[in-house]
């Protein structure tokens, strides 16, 4: 069917002008070309799956392992009637459990293991304002040992999933390939080793050391390869029920973006990704990745711990999440972060800013009950001042994003013999940015800050990072290169230039090889365990650091309204 000729030589403008705003989290976008035109309307295809399921009585659907639950004590269970939409966007009424809390004193105070977080390694960048840790970036090669010949494409948006430590290989890496000229998204995964070059002291006994080809591929430090081919991913396409005005040129645009994997409570592996929406322009869907990628299966329910299956999928096909009441969403959806804080509870934080945050309770089929944030809590972060505006590094446009996946961190060590998991204080935490924008609101620089909130109802933030964080290797876009290694006094001597233009953190996991009982313990960690940050870097990059959780969760700032204690604050 032709299309109109307006039409064709509008499109590649529309998408030109809308590039920022549809990619906001991922300042990197497809080229347009003569192609993109064709391309649209035509290679949209029918659901091959469904894609909602039937709201179901959670308490039915625990799995059949001996889950002792165990929720937070402060909490009332009440059914109440919910108005959920449902295929169709009308209204259907549910009844079901929903978590009120009790206003208790103790919630306003932080734990007395987060206090000990507070200080800061070192004074900030004197000119960037960023607090520098000395973990390294590492490189990620998509290149399989096995393959005949090296992987020519290149990959951006890595995110990077942990496997149990009694699986063949270490992770799983989904990069989404750096499109050229093409409008369809593709995103690849394969399994994945780390390796270090022999000369470098092994930190824990089971890492490998790197081959000669590895360290020609990864570079003198070694980093992440794959050891499988990397194979697409394949989900259903989705169809967008609205797009309108400005996002027309969204509704067809065939792939999915901004793949995030994580656990859930009770150990699912959970893909969340950006699609077309049943309900309007964009959304987010979930599934489990072991309906994606069946290998995973075998791995799940081959614990040595523990017999049985992995644990019941509640994703088995892709499901859209949705917000209540349904004239709460809007139409371009994206950077929701979901939290479990028992093995039979989900909720979504849809957005944290400077002045909102939205949470809700998931009860089954991505359905979820209207908004339970506290109305009594603060904000916790922090938009420019007006004299970081007033200089040249900052403007009104700056905005906060969600940008990774949380984890539950238990608030001792792992290694110190009187932490005890069962009483010890538990928090969440992921890595939020801070975006800014030029006047033209293209994005120059995205900022990492760390934040921590409590796991339990009502979920009250707690802590942030006081400062931006950056890895040992890494420069910040808007100053100089000397301003930037103006903290690394080598740096500064060889006369080191900026590396790295944008740098964004997609996911965080805790890193390979702790020896869990099972896999509901792979999105829980302790002070002393180390994270992997999956970082794409502008648009042709991938990276990724680890970190140990103490060191990146320091320097932190307690949030308003939380009780206070008397700390030297000087150093700002
Ligand atoms: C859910 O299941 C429980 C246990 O079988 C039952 O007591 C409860 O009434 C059910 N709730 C709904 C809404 O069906
Ligand atoms: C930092 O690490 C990245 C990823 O390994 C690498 O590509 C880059 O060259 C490093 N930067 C510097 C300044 O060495
Ligand atoms: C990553 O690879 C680049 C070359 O591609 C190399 O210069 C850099 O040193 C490597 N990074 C690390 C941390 O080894
Ligand atoms: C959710 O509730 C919080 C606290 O009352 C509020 O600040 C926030 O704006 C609400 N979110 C939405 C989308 O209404
Ligand atoms: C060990 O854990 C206990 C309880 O969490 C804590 O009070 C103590 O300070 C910890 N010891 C060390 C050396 O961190």
């Amino acid at each position: 069917m032709a299309k109109p000729l307006v039409k064709r030589i509008l499109l590649p403008f529309a998408l030109l002008v809308l590039f920022y705003t549809a990619f906001r989290n991922t300042p990197v976008v497809p080229q347009p070309s003569a192609q993109y035109p064709n391309l649209f309307g035509e290679h949209q295809e029918p659901l091959h799956v469904p894609i909602n399921r039937p709201f179901v009585n959670k308490s039915h659907t625990w799995d059949h392992w001996d889950a002792v639950d165990v929720f937070p004590t402060n909490v009332e269970s009440k059914p109440v009637e919910l108005e959920i939409p449902n295929q169709d966007s009308k209204t259907v009424r549910v009844s079901t459990p929903l978590i009120l809390t009790v206003p208790q004193n103790s919630q306003r105070s932080i734990p007395q293991a987060l206090l000990g977080q507070l200080e800061c390694p070192r004074a900030p960048n004197r000119f960037t304002n960023h607090i520098r840790l000395p973990n390294l970036l590492y490189n990620i090669s998509m290149s399989p040992r096995s393959a005949v010949s090296r992987e020519e494409r290149t990959f951006w948006n890595p995110t990077i999933f942990a496997l149990p430590y009694w699986a063949k290989n270490q992770y799983i890496v989904v990069s989404m390939v750096t499109p050229d000229g093409e409008a369809l998204r593709r995103n690849v995964l394969c399994e994945a080793n780390i390796c270090h070059p022999k000369s470098a002291a092994p930190r824990l006994a089971h890492e490998r050391p790197c081959s000669e080809d590895d360290l020609d591929l990864l570079g003198p430090n070694g980093g992440l390869r794959c050891v499988t081919a990397p194979i697409e991913v394949t989900v259903p396409p989705t169809p967008a029920a609205k797009c309108e005005g400005r996002e027309q040129v969204f509704a067809d645009i065939p792939g999915f973006h901004d793949p995030r994997i994580f656990y859930s409570g009770r150990g699912e592996p959970i893909l969340i990704l950006s699609s077309q929406s049943q309900y309007a322009c964009i959304g987010l869907w979930a599934i489990d990745l072991r309906a994606v990628y069946p290998d995973l299966e075998g791995t799940m329910a081959s614990s040595p711990k523990r017999l049985g299956p992995g644990p019941v999928m509640s994703y088995p096909t892709l499901t859209e999440l949705t917000r209540s009441p349904p004239s709460s969403r809007r139409s371009y959806e994206k950077n929701w972060v979901m939290f479990s804080p028992s093995s039979s509870s989900s909720y979504l934080q849809y957005e944290l800013t400077s002045s909102r945050r939205t949470i809700a309770q998931l009860i089954g089929g991505g359905l979820t009950t209207p908004n339970i944030t506290d109305p009594l809590e603060e904000p916790c972060l922090q938009d420019p001042t007006m004299e970081e505006i007033a200089g040249s590094h900052y403007n009104e446009n700056s905005a906060w994003h969600q940008a990774t996946p949380s984890l539950k961190l238990i608030l001792c060590s792992r290694s110190n013999l009187t932490c005890n998991p069962e009483i010890a204080d538990t928090v969440f935490f992921a890595i939020i940015q801070r975006k800014n924008v030029n006047i033209l609101g293209l994005p120059v620089r995205y900022e990492r800050y760390v934040v921590v909130w409590s796991a339990a109802p009502p979920f009250n933030m707690l802590a942030v990072s006081r400062h931006p964080i950056l890895m040992a290797n890494e420069t910040t876009s808007s100053w100089t290169a000397e301003e930037s290694w103006d903290d690394v006094p080598e740096a500064l001597l060889e006369n080191r230039p900026l590396w790295g233009r944008i740098t964004y953190t997609t996911t965080i996991a805790y890193a390979w090889g702790r020896e869990e009982k099972d896999v509901r313990e792979k999105g829980t960690g302790h002070l002393d365990d180390d994270v992997i940050l999956s970082i794409g870097v502008d648009d042709e990059g991938q990276a990724y650091a680890r970190v140990k959780v103490s060191e990146l969760l320091q320097c932190m700032r307690v949030c308003p309204g939380r009780e206070q204690v008397n700390l030297d604050e000087s150093e700002d």
